[in-house]
């Protein structure tokens, strides 16, 4: 099994590092925060109120779920036959994802199924607790952050309302696997960096334990 870690706060960079390191080396790339708002988005569609554990959690149990990869190599999660995309960046689902995220019940089925994949091929996987929870065995972790002030403007120059700061607090704050830098993982502030410059730096590290393109 060969699994890249890369964690970080909310628009660090991690989606499009992670993209495209993975084309460059030919590895699946596996998005964790697309897997936890493709629950979300689930509650909300049955109108299961999102503070409410207990509920989330039954339903959790009910749900029926699998995962695979698209022929492009990007990781995809179906639920009780749904295939959510674009819905996973909406206003309601940023707002709500950070206490859906923090349910063991809801980390025990994303965890199963990032496991599940990483069987499956050599994965770039990104999230919050790749490194320090998934898969803490894998020597290739890293952790992206960037300034408040520089994530903010990507997500607007993305056209995208996301509480950044509110998610990040929530995020590494809760109890169960919260955001944090695993041992042994390479920080880089990506803040004055452009993504082809982190992408560099990420496969230079990785250069030097041996993986490299093919
Ligand atoms: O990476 P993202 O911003 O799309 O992630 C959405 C949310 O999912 C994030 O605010 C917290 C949660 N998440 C998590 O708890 N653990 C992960 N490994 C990935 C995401």
């Amino acid at each position: 099994m060969t699994v890249i870690a890369i964690d970080g706060p909310a628009a660090s960079g991690k989606s499009s590092v992670a993209t495209r390191l993975a084309r460059r080396l030919s590895f699946a790339h596996v998005n964790s925060g697309a897997m936890y708002r493709a629950v979300t988005w689930e509650i909300l569609r049955q109108q299961i109120d999102p503070s409410h554990p207990e509920s989330i959690e039954a339903a959790v149990h009910r749900m029926s779920v699998d995962s695979g990869f698209t022929e492009a190599g990007e990781s995809f999660i179906r639920i009780n036959s749904e295939m959510p995309d674009l819905e996973l960046q909406t206003l309601e689902v940023n707002q709500n994802v950070s206490p859906v995220a923090a349910i063991p019940a809801v980390r025990s089925l994303v965890n199963t199924q990032l496991r599940t994949l990483a069987e499956k091929r050599p994965i770039v996987s990104e999230g919050r607790d790749i490194g320090s929870v998934v898969f803490p065995d894998t020597p290739y972790k890293f952790y992206l952050d960037a300034s408040p002030e520089v994530r903010r403007q990507r997500r607007a120059a993305q056209g995208l309302h996301d509480s950044i700061e509110k998610r990040d607090k929530l995020d590494s704050s809760r109890a169960n696997a919260p955001l944090k830098i695993a041992s042994g993982a390479y920080v880089i502030d990506t803040s004055h960096l452009t993504l082809e410059g982190v992408v560099d730096k990420v496969a230079e590290i990785l250069s030097k334990s041996g993986i490299r393109p093919a």
